[in-house]
């Protein structure tokens, strides 16, 4: 496996809240000076040179000005399309910050471009790339946790509110992309219910309903407007179950042996304690993320969070807010 990022020369786009997170970390995996920064602010320039003095700033972009083979795009959502989809086409290889696009037909087509192109897209589903979902999801497909029947997600805080998209587009693609990921399928129902509280007509809070094949259901319940800090994901089979809160500081994954069983035609419960399930937790998500996406260009491997698991995330995103809308 060729993991000489010596090659590879990145731009990133956005040096926002989220992006001084990519800048950081791409300075910790790449040579500093095979990196540029794009901001339309001037003024994150400032930021950019706190981070390394040998990574090159501009708020002027041009296509042509510039030598790079790959980029990250961690812009508002509204931008990502245009951005990724010229960036395709100068031939780059792009991993675009979440929701890939704004509609699920533009991140088809961004998904046929690359294909077309032969190039590496994949979307930043950061939590794909955590440690302990990757444990959690071994220990489900080894069968811990048996048949899978139900998972739910809390993503709740008193957080950051946006203006330009809900919480729903804020922050369920993370839990949709680890839920699409564990059951392997499309969902064959999607109904919302949200409420919009502090802007009009964007919700703060909203609770969604999946069914998917074999009987499997999930929801997820994220909003913005909560008196404390929970990011929890269940997930229940029919010999166990599995937890992960990441909000905690410590033992963010659990396995529970309980549930019911059928014992003589009876119904009987199993109960016990919980185990503590470890992960490596030296691992972070985002430079996982960055390892990935730099190893599928070097070594052209399809990535985990590619344009299709991008565009299948936007066709619930899609169809949850149509049935929050009615
Ligand atoms: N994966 C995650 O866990 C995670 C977490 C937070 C945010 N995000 C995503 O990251 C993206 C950025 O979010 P943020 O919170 O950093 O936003 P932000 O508003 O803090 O920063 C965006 C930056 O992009 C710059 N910008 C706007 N248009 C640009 C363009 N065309 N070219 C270059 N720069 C441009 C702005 O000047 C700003 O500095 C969003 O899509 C958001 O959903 C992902």
């Amino acid at each position: 496996m060729n993991n000489n990022y010596n090659s590879l020369k990145l731009v990133i786009f956005g040096a926002g809240r989220w992006g001084k997170n990519h800048i950081k970390t791409a300075a910790s995996l790449l040579p500093n000076e095979n990196i540029t920064v794009v901001d339309l602010n001037p003024s994150t320039g400032e930021l950019v040179n706190s981070i390394s003095d040998k990574i090159d700033f501009t708020s002027n972009f041009e296509h042509s000005a510039l030598d790079f083979n790959i980029a990250i795009v961690a812009t508002p959502a509204e931008t990502h399309y245009q951005l990724a989809k010229d960036l395709l086409n100068s031939g780059k290889h792009v991993l675009v910050e979440k929701p890939i696009t704004l509609r699920a037909d533009e991140a088809g087509e961004l998904e046929e471009l690359s294909i077309k192109k032969n190039l590496k897209l994949m979307v930043g589903h950061v939590l794909l790339y955590h440690p302990a979902i990757i444990e959690m999801k071994k220990k489900i497909q080894n069968g811990l946790i048996g048949d899978l029947q139900y998972i739910y997600s809390n993503r709740l805080n008193l957080g950051a509110i946006r203006s330009e998209e809900n919480s729903l587009w804020s922050f369920a693609p993370h839990d949709i992309s680890i839920i699409q990921s564990i059951v392997n399928d499309n969902p064959t129902s999607i109904h919302a219910h949200g409420g919009d509280f502090i802007q009009n007509g964007i919700e703060d809070t909203t609770l969604t309903f999946l069914t998917y094949p074999n009987n499997i259901k999930a929801h997820i319940f994220v909003s913005w407007l909560h008196p404390f800090k929970e990011q929890r994901l269940v997930v229940i089979g029919d010999k166990g179950m599995i937890v992960f809160e990441d909000s905690l500081k410590t033992n963010k994954l659990k396995f529970y042996k309980k549930g019911f069983e059928v014992k003589n035609g009876t119904v009987e419960k199993f109960d016990s304690e919980f185990e503590v399930v470890d992960f490596n937790s030296d691992k972070q998500p985002l430079s996982e993320e960055h390892r990935h996406f730099y190893d599928s260009v070097l070594n052209d491997t399809q990535p985990l969070t590619d344009g299709k698991h991008a565009a299948e995330v936007l066709k619930i995103l899609e169809e949850a807010t149509k049935s929050l809308k009615n």
